[in-house]
């Protein structure tokens, strides 16, 4: 059973903030988790109010950039963006635990630019941690960031702020040698005290075999049902980020074609003078 407050089946309200020492506990090495880590992206209060009993982590993804600014890739995310979006989603969240994604050129320079960096949005935002993308040429950073109180979600694989590096979204550990490197990343980014760490976009054995391999809960996200959790983009789920759907998606509601039939209706009743009716105006002169 797990020990993490949540909803539960039963329904009953969850008890106290989920933490990110629940998360980390959650890993029973050796063995599969018994009930996986759920958690969702969110950017504003009322989304993150709609989703918050129901997961376990919230994060304040830096998909953001495409998904609510309609960005071509995520590098154009600014650290005022994060932690714009990072206060409003901790102001409409009481349960889950609330990380916030470091933008890209926000933390690679150096682990002192990354603490000052991530300090501001702790600080800021009252979130429980950041999340920064990088295998083994990040485990320094999030050594120096772990030792000195930051919690780090680590991400790694197919990781969107190395889009031009890594040549296209396509999904990582195809070769034996892109296999070893990833295992290699996750190893270095958990032995440096990662609380979790993200596997996105990797084949199937490979996120199996990081799931086996390291001591803090895999997040998978187009990687692997045997990871420890999964994690995935809110509006990509939902219906609302009509760009692309990648493969791994799987849709649970068409909420924008309801905005657009809802919009719809009101424009045919705001030119047809059906909309306001004398029930949702001040004033209106009783009819004779
Ligand atoms: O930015 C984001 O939303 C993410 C998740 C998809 C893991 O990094």
């Amino acid at each position: 059973m797990s020990t993490t407050p949540h909803q539960g089946t039963s329904g009953s309200a969850p008890t106290r903030r989920v933490t990110v020492r629940d998360i980390a506990a959650r890993k029973v090495p050796g063995r599969a988790t018994d009930e996986p880590v759920v958690c969702i992206t969110a950017y504003t209060t009322p989304m993150a109010r709609f989703m918050d009993k129901h997961v376990d982590l919230l994060l304040v993804g830096d998909s953001l950039g495409m998904v609510v600014y309609g960005m071509d890739t995520t590098l154009g995310v600014t650290l005022d963006m994060m932690i714009a979006h990072g206060k409003a989603v901790v102001r409409g969240a009481s349960h889950a635990c609330v990380i916030v994604d470091m933008p890209f050129g926000s933390y690679q320079a150096s682990p002192a630019d990354a603490f000052n960096a991530c300090a501001r949005v702790m600080a800021e935002t009252g979130c429980a941690g950041i999340k920064l993308e990088g295998g083994r040429e990040m485990a320094k950073t999030v050594r120096f960031l772990t030792e000195r109180g930051i919690p780090v979600m680590g991400h790694i694989g197919l990781t969107p702020q190395s889009v031009n590096q890594l040549g296209g979204y396509r999904a990582r550990g195809r070769t034996n040698e892109e296999a070893d490197k990833l295992l290699d990343d996750a190893t270095a980014i958990a032995g440096a005290g990662a609380f979790c760490v993200v596997v996105e976009g990797t084949v199937d054995p490979v996120a199996r075999s990081i799931t086996d391999a390291i001591e803090v809960p895999t997040i998978g996200i187009g990687a692997s049902p045997a990871c420890d959790g999964q994690i995935i983009v809110a509006d990509d789920i939902l219906g609302l980020f009509g760009t692309f759907t990648p493969k791994f998606v799987k849709r649970y509601a068409e909420l924008g074609e309801e905005v657009s039939n809802a919009v719809a209706k009101y424009a045919a009743d705001v030119r047809a003078r059906r909309f306001p009716g004398p029930e949702h105006i001040f004033g209106a002169k009783p009819k004779r």
